[in-house]
């Protein structure tokens, strides 16, 4: 799969863009602060139907304008699709697929693919575990819209269930309800579980495959799907837990405490490995991405790069670019560095400057 064209209308710093990509590598640079990560931003938002940068998506619309506009147009095994998405000032937007406008944003996922390594990815090793959980989603969703439909009806009902909880602190007469969002909670909670349970066991192969690639074999990566509460367990520990969530006014088990354990030659890389061997975990583990949605979903998604080849060594540029051969790829960097160098032809080359973008020769 691939990404023809895109179009941009008042786009964070981005005023107008219309342009076609090649199907190969694609290669944005410019300085800082000049629109590379918000042109990679529009193309993830046409995949993932939000910014990949965490908060709301408030200002994505440009600075003192009402609405911005995103039409993207992309190849796949069936044809071309073609997304558009609709920003408001306020935050909401609408989004249109093929010209027919989606009623949830789940509906989105599946139509466009991508998969995004940036410099932020040393977060998911190094943050707390809701980082880990938002990366775990995020690729979920991509996969499966049961996935996201059932972590949204499992989100919905939790929150139902801690205001109750809150509450139940006043008055105590109200425990057969919560026995009725409890019965709910149980069913989409076990339903969360399994399917991270089952994707971690995939990417777990997956990422250790690339880890030894990307190290010549001296490290080895496990990853570890730390679940909070089994599938089986989850109805008695909340049964049990009943009066310490009351008195917390918040439910303390379930999938929303799940954490993942990156284990570099079996010791925890956040707290014992390097900032390389972070950095290789976070890199394998994108990698072990593309593989899987090549695997399940039989297309290439598309790679961003979102300025991260002057991050790795030269081993590790070398392998990563190898391994993306037959993606399309769209890097962002500041400097030409040799690892993009050999791959500059007269159609891919794009120079970003105050929000300008514009095809360069070398
Ligand atoms: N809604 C908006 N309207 C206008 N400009 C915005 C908006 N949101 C962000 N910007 C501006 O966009 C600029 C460029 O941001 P971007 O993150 O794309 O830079 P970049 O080229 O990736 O830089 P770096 O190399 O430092 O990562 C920033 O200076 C920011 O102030
Ligand atoms: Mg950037």
């Amino acid at each position: 799969m691939y990404i023809r064209s895109i179009s941009l209308q008042n786009f964070r710093n981005i005023e107008k863009l219309n342009m076609e990509l090649t199907d190969g590598i694609n290669i944005f640079h410019g300085e800082n602060a000049q629109g590379k990560t918000n042109f990679l931003e529009s193309i993830y938002l046409c995949a993932m139907g939000r910014s990949m940068r965490p908060g709301k998506d408030i200002r994505l619309v440009s600075f003192g304008e009402k609405e911005g506009h995103i039409r993207l147009e992309a190849m796949g095994e069936n044809g071309t699709d073609r997304i558009d998405i609709h920003l408001l000032e306020n935050g909401k937007k609408g989004i249109a697929v093929n010209g027919l406008p989606l009623k949830k944003i789940g509906d989105l996922f599946g139509i466009l693919y991508v998969v995004i390594f940036s410099p932020e990815d040393l977060n998911l090793v190094k943050d707390g575990p809701a980082q880990r959980r938002r990366f775990l989603d995020m690729e979920l969703c991509q996969l499966s819209r049961v996935y996201y439909y059932d972590l949204q009806q499992y989100y919905r009902i939790l929150k139902q269930r801690n205001h109750l909880l809150k509450e139940l602190q006043r008055e105590n007469n109200q425990l057969e309800t919560l026995c009725i969002w409890d019965h709910q909670l149980v069913e989409y909670g076990k339903r969360v579980i399994a399917a991270r349970r089952n994707f971690v066991a995939k990417l777990d192969q997956l990422s250790s495959r690339k880890e030894k690639r990307l190290t010549d074999g001296v490290d080895t990566l496990q990853v570890v799907y730390h679940a909070n509460c089994a599938e089986e367990n989850l109805q008695e520990k909340l049964e049990k837990n009943i009066q310490r969530d009351i008195l917390l006014g918040a439910t303390q088990n379930g999938p929303h405490k799940d954490d993942l354990i990156f284990l570099v030659n079996g010791l925890d890389v956040k707290q014992y490995g390097s900032q390389g061997q972070q950095r290789t975990t976070a890199l394998a583990l994108r990698l072990a991405e593309v593989d899987l949605i090549r695997m399940e979903k039989g297309v290439s998604p598309i790679l961003l790069l979102d300025d991260v080849l002057s991050e790795l060594d030269r081993k590790r540029q070398k392998c990563l670019m190898e391994s993306i051969a037959d993606l399309q790829v769209i890097i962002t960097c500041t400097g030409l560095e040799d690892a993009i160098r050999s791959h500059i032809g007269r159609e891919n080359l794009f120079r970003v400057s105050n929000g300008v973008i514009q095809r360069e020769k070398e």
